[in-house]
């Protein structure tokens, strides 16, 4: 059963700022993400100002402050992957959605995670979407990747 925040934060008994990072990660890991909400429930039990935390848990690239979109793609940087371009194909998504890698749409439909090697390598450099791996991707081919999960809506 998921547990709430409350429950969460119960775990961690007296006020210790170092439970910050793994409350953080627990909160994500049962809700996909980390609401506002939590993010102020949190401040409140610690005694940490919500701007505060929204800073901490921004510099450690894992966390996200949305939820997935309805299309989440990973993008391997495993090895093999980044020997094979990762990082440029990365770069390509990011600039056809207009968003950052632990980000999500305005309209909820896309996110982004960059993820170390998911088994695929004599794929490389491959991404999956929604657990759909695409192979040996270029640049090129983004547009049309994106587009084919985009026109899934039409
Ligand atoms: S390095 Fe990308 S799938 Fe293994």
């Amino acid at each position: 059963m998921k547990r709430d925040v409350e429950t969460i934060i119960s775990e961690y008994p007296g006020t210790n700022r170092d439970s910050l990072i793994p409350i953080l990660q627990e909160i994500q890991n049962e809700e996909g993400f980390i609401s506002e909400n939590s993010v102020v429930k949190v401040g409140e039990y610690l005694n940490i100002p919500a701007s505060n935390i929204f800073g901490v848990a921004t510099f450690y690239n894992q966390f996200r402050f949305r939820p997935l979109g309805k299309y989440h793609i990973q993008v391997c940087r495993g090895t093999a992957c980044h020997v094979l371009g990762s990082k440029t194909v990365l770069e390509e998504i990011e600039k056809k959605l207009k968003i950052k890698s632990g980000q999500t749409t305005s309209d909820g439909k896309f996110s982004i995670e960059v993820v170390a090697c998911i088994g695929a390598c004599g794929l490389a450099p491959v991404i999956s979407i929604n657990g759909e791996f695409h192979a040996k991707v270029t640049t090129k081919a983004i547009n049309d990747i994106i587009d084919s999960y985009k026109n899934l809506e039409d």
